[in-house]
């Protein structure tokens, strides 16, 4: 299969209308709660419909691992996060048959939630009118990506002692109410499963863990309550002191958690 048209499949998976679907030779396949659907079943399910799907296109693709790269630096150029990025996805096989990668980079940008798509989501999925569908798009996009994905890998600096406000964008988008988690007699309980991250983290002066470092505690906090259970921290802090032994320490983190990833990968295979 070419890469165009995986990318035809990836483009028809986040289709505006928030409905997600694929089409490939005769087969046809549709998630969304409204609408006419040619398989009910699936018409009729959330989450799992929309995991059922991405299963389903791995399948129809021979893409067997889907790896969504989130970067929140918003420099394009010398950014240490990007770079090491680049490293973790390079050993996670991006160049390998079967491995593709979803680039979501906040440095282009992304919405807020406001009034209007407060009152969207909270609006029930039949009676959302076009507009409100509209306003929600984007965050569906963003829910689709992560249900796809089997490693996510979120490379971000420290912004003012916590995380930059793109991120706390994504984090807004995503966190959705009987989507990526819901609250069963108060409490939660994260929908996404099998999946595992990979956070590098980088900064300043700025030590990861110590009292002022409201990011790293709330990363974590948000991938667990969203159902990542399997969460890898790449330290990159304390770059403007010692920025060599850093960023070594850094890059065999990396290796050493790429290669448990793998393994781990492979003796799943192995039980299947
Ligand atoms: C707006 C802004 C705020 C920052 N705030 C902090 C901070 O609170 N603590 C810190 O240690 N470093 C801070 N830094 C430094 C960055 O975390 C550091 O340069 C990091 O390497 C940037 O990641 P990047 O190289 O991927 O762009 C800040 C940088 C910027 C641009």
């Amino acid at each position: 299969m070419s890469q165009l048209t995986l990318l035809f499949l990836k483009l028809e998976l986040y289709f505006p209308s928030g409905r997600v679907f694929a089409a490939y030779g005769n087969n046809y396949l549709q998630y969304g709660p409204w609408g006419p659907s040619p398989l009910p079943w699936l018409s009729s399910l959330s989450v799992d419909g929309a995991e059922k799907i991405s299963e389903r296109l791995s399948i129809m693709s021979g893409t067997n691992r889907t790896i969504l790269r989130i970067d929140a630096s918003m420099r394009r150029q010398k950014s240490v996060s990007r770079m090491l990025a680049d490293e973790m996805v390079a050993a996670l096989g991006v160049r390998k048959p079967g491995v593709s990668v979803i680039n979501r980079d906040l440095a282009a940008g992304i919405g807020i939630v406001n009034s209007a798509w407060i009152e969207a989501e909270r609006t029930s999925v039949e009676n959302r009118a076009p507009d409100q569908r509209a306003l929600l798009a984007q965050s569906d996009a963003l829910v689709a990506e992560l249900q796809a994905a089997d490693d996510i890998v979120i490379a971000t600096p420290i912004y003012n002692f916590s995380v930059p406000a793109a991120l706390k964008a994504w984090i807004d988008l995503i966190c959705r109410d009987k989507i990526t988690f819901v609250y069963e007699n108060d409490v939660s309980r994260g929908l996404l499963s099998n999946k595992q991250a990979t956070v590098i983290i980088t900064s300043g002066g700025t030590v990861a863990g110590n009292d002022i470092d409201y990011a790293t505690g709330y990363i974590r906090h948000i991938l667990e309550f969203i159902g990542i259970r399997e969460i890898t921290m790449i330290d990159v802090t304390g770059l403007s002191k010692n920025r060599r032994k850093v960023i070594a320490d850094a890059r065999r983190d990396i290796t050493e958690a790429s290669a448990k990833r793998l393994s781990g990968q492979r003796n799943l295979s192995v039980a299947e």
